[in-house]
């Protein structure tokens, strides 16, 4: 099947009470591990590539990796989005090549590290909006900044410094039409997120709760979600790497999230620690290897396990053929119709 609508695969989330994880991609191994997970856990699946994978891959051989990552699991509802579009040319682009999803993250400014206004951010988003839903493709936006500044996104901050304001949620979601939100509740990107295991005071779990109870009908996305497994951690360690202590978003804390409207959750940097720790350990243990297939293959099979399971945690598995995908072209026509296409 073609490369379908996120909004669809969210609308179906929220009717089936799960969630959805959104992976990030810059290479075939990464979108081979992610479409073997899912075909082996029967799950529908989005992934995601970042400004920096675009020009990393030049975009133009991702997309037609994607193209033949659907040719290959037709079985598998897919979507490719934008992560982190900083402008309406990003999202532009994105759109004219075939990404069926984009994100404008206005909340911060083009250059990615400086918090925006609320009108910047609404008139950014808006137009992105109106633009995407005119060809049937979905829009995430971000109220609130992350922290950190890993990875180029984010204002450099801590995590608790730009949370996101639920009746400045609320009138957002209102003024831009937006399909997905993307909240600031304390995490940041990157493996650094916490110094200790994350409680209330620095994962804001009761603020996601109040965002979702006055904006019951919108999707909620949670960034920054990697939960940085201690396991993990310990390869890279074991075989020559040098990280640092440090403590992820905990897989409980994002099923409570799930309970009350998130249905994205992004997730990059367990996957970057899993390739690099398998990297790693066949470097070590075996020193006389040339062949890049040799520490690529465990790679990948490193990275198809840690999505494997998130897909199982988040709750997408099993939810691969539950519905058949909208064509973009009758998306579109919904959002011409009443602007809610799930309603149509
Ligand atoms: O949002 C951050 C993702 O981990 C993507 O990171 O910009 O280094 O590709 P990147
Ligand atoms: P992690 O760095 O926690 O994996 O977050 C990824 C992300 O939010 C991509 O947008
Ligand atoms: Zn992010």
């Amino acid at each position: 099947m073609p490369l379908v609508s996120m909004r669809q695969l969210l609308d179906e989330a929220a009717r089936g009470g799960y969630g959805v994880g959104a992976f990030n991609v810059n290479n075939m191994e990464q979108i081979q591990a992610i479409m073997e997970a899912a075909r082996e856990t029967k799950s529908p699946v989005i992934v995601q590539a970042s400004r920096g994978a675009r020009s990393y891959s030049q975009d133009r051989f991702l997309y037609h990796l994607m193209l033949a990552a659907t040719e290959l699991y037709p079985e598998i509802p897919t979507v490719l989005h934008l992560d982190h579009g900083n402008s309406v040319d990003t999202c532009k682009s994105a759109i004219a090549m075939g990404f069926t999803s984009v994100m404008m993250d206005g909340s911060l400014m083009p250059d990615g590290k400086t918090p925006s206004t609320f009108e910047y951010n609404v008139s950014a988003t808006r137009e992105v909006v109106e633009l995407a839903h005119a060809k049937g493709v979905t829009v995430e936006g971000e109220i609130g900044c992350l922290g950190g500044i890993e990875d180029g996104h984010g204002a450099g901050l801590d995590g608790l410094s730009h949370l996101t304001d639920p009746d400045q949620a609320v009138e957002f979601v209102k003024q831009t039409g937006l399909d997905a939100l993307a909240i600031a509740i304390g995490t940041s990107h990157g493996a650094y997120k916490f110094t200790k295991k994350p409680t209330g005071e620095t994962l804001k779990m009761g603020r996601l709760i109040e965002i979702h109870k006055k904006l019951p009908g919108t999707h909620l996305v949670m960034h920054g979600s990697s939960s940085v497994p201690k396991e993990l951690q310990d390869i890279i360690n074991q075989y020559g790497g040098k990280l640092k202590p440090t403590w992820g978003v905990p897989v409980e804390e994002i099923q409570l999230g799930i309970k009350n409207g998130v249905r994205k959750i992004n997730v990059d940097t367990d996957n970057r620690l899993a390739i690099t720790g398998a990297i790693r350990k066949v470097f070590f243990e075996k020193p006389e290897e040339f062949d890049p297939r040799s520490y690529m293959k465990p790679a990948r099979e490193a990275m198809k396990k840690v999505v494997a399971l998130r897909m199982t945690q988040f709750g997408q598995a099993g939810h691969i053929s539950d519905y058949s995908p909208i064509p973009l072209e009758e998306m579109a026509r919904r959002y011409q119709g009443n602007g809610n296409p799930a309603a149509a």
